[in-house]
Parts: C-alpha cells; structure tokens; sequence
C-alpha cells in the first residue's frame, strides 16, 4: 500500500482519519494513547505544509448530533501533544468545513467534527463520501483501530482520492505481518478473557497458523470442562464444549500444541484479597470458582513462551484486575517482556484488557509492539480483511 512517502502534500488539504474514540470522564479525556499514536503523522504532514483536516468518531451517537460526544473536549490535548494549534470545526461536511478551509494556511491542523453524526458516515454513503471528499485532495488513513469498519471516513474516502496509509497504521500493519503475516517460527499465541464465545473465530484461525496456543482465563474452564474437569462454580460456558472439542481436534491435525492450566487458585467470592489456595484440576471445590492459574500452569506457560521465537498476546489468563488474581498474567507477561528485551522474540500484543494487563504488569513498554486496537485487534487475529486496510492496496 501507498504511505504518506507517496503522496504529495504540501498546500494539499489532507483529510486524515485518525481514532480518537478516546475514554472520556465528565468531559476530560482519561487516557491519550490513541491521541499520541497520531501525534507522528499529523506533524510529518503539517511540517511538509499540508493542510491538515482530521477526520474522527466518538462514541456511537447514530447518525444524530449528540452533544455529549462531540470531538470538541479532544482538541485540547490534542495540541498539547502535538505542540501546535488545533482547531476545532463544527461540522465534517459542507460549507463550515469549506469556511474553515479557506481560512487556513499551509500547515494549519483542524480536527473536524464526529464523522458518525451523519447516518452516511456508518452505511457508507456515496452522497456521504462525497461531501467529505468535497473538502480534501488526498487521503491519509492512521486510524488501525477503526479499520474493521467499512465506513464512509474509514473505507470510502480511499476510493475517492489518493490515499495512503499513516504513520501509526504503517507500524501496526507492519508489526503484524511480522507476527502472523509471515513470521519468524515457532510462534505462540497467548489467548485469555472471559469467554471463548467471543473468540471463537479467532482460535479456529489461530490453530491453523500458530504452533503453539495457550489458553487461560475464563475461557480456559470450558476447554477444561470439555476435557471432563468438574470446574465447580467456575465461569464456564458448557454449551461450547463441542465448540471447544473441534478446536482441540483442528489443532492436533494442525500440528499445533495447546497449552491449558494444569492448576487453579479459586476462591468463594469473587473479590480483592478473597481467601484463596491454590489446587490441582481434580481438586476443585464444588462451591469455588477459578480466579487465576497456578504455579504449575505459570511454568508450562513460561515454557511455551521459551520455545517461541514470535509471540502474540490477546487476553488475560487471571482475573489480573483484581490481586492476587494477576500473578499468572504478571508472571507470564514480565516472562515475554524479559525474551523481547534480551532480543530473543518479537511481540506482539494487542485488545484493550491485554493492554491493561500489560501495564499492571509494567512492562507494556517492552513488548515489541502493543496495538491500541480492540475490534480490529481481533479481526486482525480472526484471520478477517480489515476493509479500512484493504482500500488502501494498491
Ligand atoms: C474502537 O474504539 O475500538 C474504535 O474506535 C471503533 O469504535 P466502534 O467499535 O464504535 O466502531
């Protein structure tokens, strides 16, 4: 695909998508990840005098403009973390844009109102695309984490002009094909969370592509309890068990070795510091519930994590958020973090609990690349074309 090297920018107006869904409290961004991600790309194009239009969503206010999610609040610190002015426009589309345009100079970064407070924005629109299109020469698209939507801002505006792919969308795509694309082998695959129903998709591609997959977390129980382990009060989903029996099956046949607790910690209650011990998997009590695994288990992991030479990471394998419940995910994700730093493996990590976890664990820094993407984080790992990815091939 074409990058911003392929473009020519200088007095173009550049309408640029970025993510900045960022988490927002009582009007005040929490959590500027996604804002700095952007930072590198929005500078290179003001810096080469592009005039730089930003195009974004919040939130999902369905086609009407809610005032609670307009991007307004995000302009603020997105010229703190650039170090430029920001202005903020009122609309997306139409003559505000065309006003606002006409009073800028080459180089002027504006961030354009929330692109979903128009129905055409989500059904991709050609009408829709058009008015955005009005206001831009070029496109440049760095918002990775809104690329499995096939929106008019996302997917449409690609076909309209030259497009290319930002700064932060060319690292993420990069650092995935070198994790799954065509990787350095072994490669394991860490996957956790709560429940295998919403990963399902993602653990049938992942057996077919990695050598290695070790599932913890609340998912972990259903392929035990498919395995015949009475689970106690376990969150587990029973009626997946033949869903988990065919995973199982497709990774044998494709010679992919799944990792599954060998031990649990459970407790009664599901709460910080709850009495808790530590027990083999046929000694699980009828009333207690597997919070985290074992130290047995956290050595099978870390072997597994030894034996790779490409790891990628989505989902906790404990309830991390609440101590001492985190020990599996620490110990595994300081494990990872150690190899990366010593030179040893490539990792890759990516969803917004994974995310979370790495940073309890101190150590988000020290993966080789950590997506700031959730959804498309996961249809990346599902094996799915992402259509705001695949508009912007050659
Ligand atoms: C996200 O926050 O994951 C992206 O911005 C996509 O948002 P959406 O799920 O509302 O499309």
């Amino acid at each position: 695909f074409n990058t911003i090297d392929d473009l020519n920018v200088a007095g173009m107006r550049t309408l640029v998508r970025v993510d900045l869904n960022v988490p927002m409290k009582d009007g005040k961004v929490t959590d500027d990840t996604r804002i700095r991600a952007v930072v590198p790309t929005i500078k290179e194009l003001s810096d080469k005098g592009a005039k730089v239009l930003l195009l974004a969503h919040f939130g999902r206010p369905k086609g009407e403009k809610k005032p609670e999610m307009s991007l307004e609040p995000v302009a603020g610190p997105l010229s703190d973390a650039l170090g430029k002015p920001v202005t903020f426009v009122t609309d997306c589309i139409g003559d505000t844009v065309a006003e606002a345009v006409a009073r800028m100079a080459d180089g002027d970064i504006a961030l354009l109102e929330n692109t979903r407070y128009y129905k055409g924005e989500e059904k991709n629109e050609d009408d829709f695309v058009d008015a955005l299109a009005a206001n831009g020469d070029v496109y440049v698209n760095d918002a990775f984490s809104a690329a499995h939507r096939a929106h008019g801002s996302t997917e449409g505006l690609a076909h309209k002009m030259p497009a290319a792919a930002g700064r932060a969308m060319q690292k993420e795509l990069d650092a995935l094909e070198a994790a799954l694309g065509s990787p350095k082998r072994p490669v394991v695959a860490v996957v956790g969370g709560a429940k295998v129903s919403t990963k399902i998709d993602l653990l049938e591609n992942l057996v077919s592509k990695v050598d290695g997959l070790v599932i913890g977390g609340g998912m972990a129980n259903t392929f035990l309890a498919a395995k015949g382990v009475d689970v106690g009060k376990s969150l587990c989903e029973h009626d997946l068990a033949e869903t988990a029996r065919r995973i199982m099956i497709a990774a044998e046949a494709a010679g992919c070795t799944i990792v599954l607790p060998e031990d649990a910690v459970v407790a009664k209650e599901f709460a910080a510091g709850a009495a808790n011990e530590t027990v083999a998997l046929d000694a699980i009590p009828s009333d207690a519930m597997m919070l985290d695994v074992g130290p047995a288990s956290i050595k099978a992991v870390t072997a597994k994590i030894d034996e790779a030479a490409t790891l990628v990471w989505n989902g906790p394998l404990g309830a991390f958020e609440i101590p001492p419940f985190d020990a599996a995910t620490v110990a595994a994700a300081k494990h990872a973090a150690k190899r990366t730093k010593a030179g040893d493996l490539l990792s890759v990590a990516g969803g917004g609990d994974t995310v979370a976890a790495l940073k309890h664990a101190g150590v988000k820094d020290d993966f080789t690349y950590v997506s700031a993407a959730g959804g498309a984080f996961l249809e990346w790992m599902e094996g799915k074309p992402l259509p705001g990815v695949e508009a912007l091939r050659k």
